[in-house]
C-alpha cells in the first residue's frame, strides 16, 4: 500500500516560520518522520509540498486508484478551498486532516475547515506527531 502525505502553502518554511506556533522542525524532518513511520508498518509513502493550489489538486486527482489513503495538511487552504475539498471527495480515498497547531485556539478564521466535513478524522495541536498518528491509523485500518 502507498500513502500520500500532502502539505500546502508555506509549510516549506517550517523551521523558521513562526517557531512559537509551529516548532523548530523543518518539513524535511517531518518527511523523514513520516517515511520512518511508514516503513515500520511496511507501507510506501510519498511526501509532497506545494505553494500552488492547482498542483495540489492535480496530485489528489492522480492518487485515485493508486494510493490507499491521503494525509493532508492543507495549510491556509484548509479555510478557503472548496476545490481541494471537491478533489478529495472525487479521489474516493480516505483522508486524514492534520494541523501542527491547535487551530481552535487561534484566530476565528482558522476555526472553519472545508476539509473536516469529508475527512475520516482530524488531528490538530500535536505538532509533527499528528502526521505519525495519522500514518499509524492508516496502518491499523489497512491491517484489519
Ligand atoms: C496549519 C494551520 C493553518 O491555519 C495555517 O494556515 C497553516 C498551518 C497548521 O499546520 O497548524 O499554514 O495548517
Amino acid at each position: 500500500h502507498t500513502l500520500l502525505v500532502l502539505n500546502g502553502p508555506n509549510l516549506n518554511m517550517l523551521g523558521t516560520r513562526e517557531p512559537a506556533t509551529y516548532g523548530h522542525e523543518t518539513l524535511a524532518d517531518i518527511g523523514q518522520l513520516c517515511q520512518r513511520t511508514a516503513s515500520q508498518h511496511e507501507l510506501k509513502l510519498e511526501f509532497r509540498q506545494t505553494n500552488h493550489e492547482g498542483e495540489l489538486i492535480d496530485w489528489i486527482n492522480q492518487a485515485r486508484g493508486r494510493c490507499a489513503g491521503i494525509v493532508i495538511n492543507p495549510g491556509a487552504w484548509t479555510h478557503t478551498s472548496v476545490a481541494i475539498r471537491d478533489a478529495l471527495v472525487a479521489s474516493e480515498l480516505p483522508v486524514i486532516e492534520v494541523h501542527l497547531s491547535n487551530v481552535h485556539k487561534r484566530e476565528t478564521f482558522r476555526h472553519h475547515s472545508f476539509v473536516s466535513g469529508i475527512a475520516l478524522g482530524v488531528l490538530c495541536g500535536f505538532g509533527s506527531h499528528g502526521y505519525r498518528l495519522a500514518i499509524e491509523h492508516f496502518a491499523h485500518l489497512l491491517k484489519a
